[in-house]
């Protein structure tokens, strides 16, 4: 056994499952024991090796809990149209979107696609992001779908950051079905599903339910048949029009309803009672230069959990970085700093069932730390630019010094 020790913490900040309420402590030292947090205290003994944090910050590993991955390349040309005016909506109407990401992503090789997803992963984890969840959804037919995520898979047995792989056939309706969408959910639910759970390559299964997307009625054919097949419940919900995704989200008891930049205030009473988690995604807003950022303080009025991601994708936000998430929710939604450390940690940890192993720095979690450049957390939002980040220690791992 193989035992580290972190000292000279200037501040350690990071959710306490006992007290239930983030922390934020001075002189605290950490000691893993190879993956495992073993002790949190005050002048701990010694350990095989000792890592000095110089009295700077540390906090958990961030957990990016919604992510689209995998893809050939980022549609910049949409960029530069809603920069002229355009909106996505108007831009997705006309072929664009979504739907135009999908052939190549149907012509790649999966050697192809590994290598670009790879990349992107060790931006991610340089960043903080030390685990993350990623979805499937540019193949939009059986064979690519499967190809997706069996992509994913390969990544993640081959790279450290630990991914959370989730079958999203539901992101838009492909062009061959645009008469009979029906047929597509069928497709779905027929054949994609039980595939993917007869290859086990995913655990959750997410759908874009949302007006010119799959109405409230086919989302809830398609979480329900998945959790028939033991896929776990997500929604992309009530990003444009408050459609009702909140309501389904409660309903099937989704691990978490995201986006929510028009939830209804009947939404949000419902998400409460079924103690749905709420996933915010501020980077889409920002990115598609709007400014209907989601409702964080109605729906923190109403004691719904907040989980924080960036929604990396190639069309409507390709942020990977959890420290400029934070300053968005800081400077945009008002979200006190401490709050948004908890939301990209612990909470983004529970949407995906993994609060049990990661998202806080406490004994027996796993040992996936970020030492920073700043002494304090308050810093986050204004020195996101200026790489905050100095070491990523991921399974016990020192990955990454700036
Ligand atoms: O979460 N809203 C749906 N899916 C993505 C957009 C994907 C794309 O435009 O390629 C999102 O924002
Ligand atoms: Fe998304």
């Amino acid at each position: 056994m193989k035992s580290t020790k972190l000292k000279n913490i200037s501040n350690l900040v990071s959710f306490d499952t006992i007290q239930n309420e983030i922390i934020s402590k001075s002189n605290m030292e950490i000691i893993f024991e190879n993956n495992i947090i073993a002790e949190v205290g005050i002048k701990l003994g010694s350990a095989d090796k000792t890592i000095d944090c110089e009295n700077k910050l540390v906090t958990p590993g961030f957990v990016d809990s919604h992510t689209h991955p995998v893809f050939v390349k980022a549609r910049d040309e949409e960029f530069s149209r809603r920069l002229a005016g355009e909106s996505y909506e108007s831009i997705a109407s006309k072929g664009g979107g979504i739907k135009s990401s999908i052939q190549d992503v149907r012509d790649a090789t999966e050697t192809d696609l590994i290598a670009l997803v790879k990349k992107r992963m060790d931006s991610f984890l340089k960043l903080g992001t030390t685990t993350l969840e990623a979805k499937s959804g540019y193949g939009l037919d059986t064979e690519s779908e499967l190809k997706s995520l069996s992509v994913l898979g390969k990544v993640k047995d081959d790279h450290l950051i630990d991914i959370v792989p989730t079958f999203m056939g539901a992101h838009t309706f492909p062009e061959e079905f645009k008469n009979d969408p029906d047929g597509y959910v069928r497709l779905i639910c027929n054949q994609m599903i039980p595939a993917v759970a007869e290859q086990n390559i995913a655990l959750f299964n997410d759908v874009f339910c949302e007006e010119g997307y799959f109405s409230t009625e086919q989302a809830r054919k398609i979480l329900e048949t998945g959790k028939k097949y033991g896929l776990r419940p997500r929604l992309h919900a009530d990003e444009f029009f408050p459609s009702g995704a909140a309501e389904l989200a409660s309903e099937v008891n989704a691990f978490s309803a995201d986006h929510l930049m028009a939830v209804s205030g009947n939404g949000i009473k419902k998400m409460a009672e079924n103690n749905i988690t709420a996933t915010l995604l501020p980077g889409t807003t920002f990115s598609l230069g709007k400014t209907n950022f989601a409702p964080y303080n109605l729906l923190r009025n109403a004691g719904v959990d907040i989980a924080i991601a960036t929604d990396f994708n190639p069309g409507s936000c390709f942020i990977k970085s959890m420290p400029f998430i934070i300053s968005l929710c800081s400077i945009y939604l008002k979200m006190p700093v401490h709050e948004a450390i908890k939301a990209s940690t612990f909470t983004a940890a529970k949407s995906l069932g993994l609060e049990n192993e990661i998202g806080s720095i406490e004994k027996e979690k796993k040992a996936d730390l970020i030492i920073w450049n700043i002494e304090d957390a308050s810093q986050i939002p204004s020195h996101f630019l200026d790489n905050p980040i100095r070491k990523v220690i991921k399974n016990g791992e020192l990955l990454f010094t700036a």
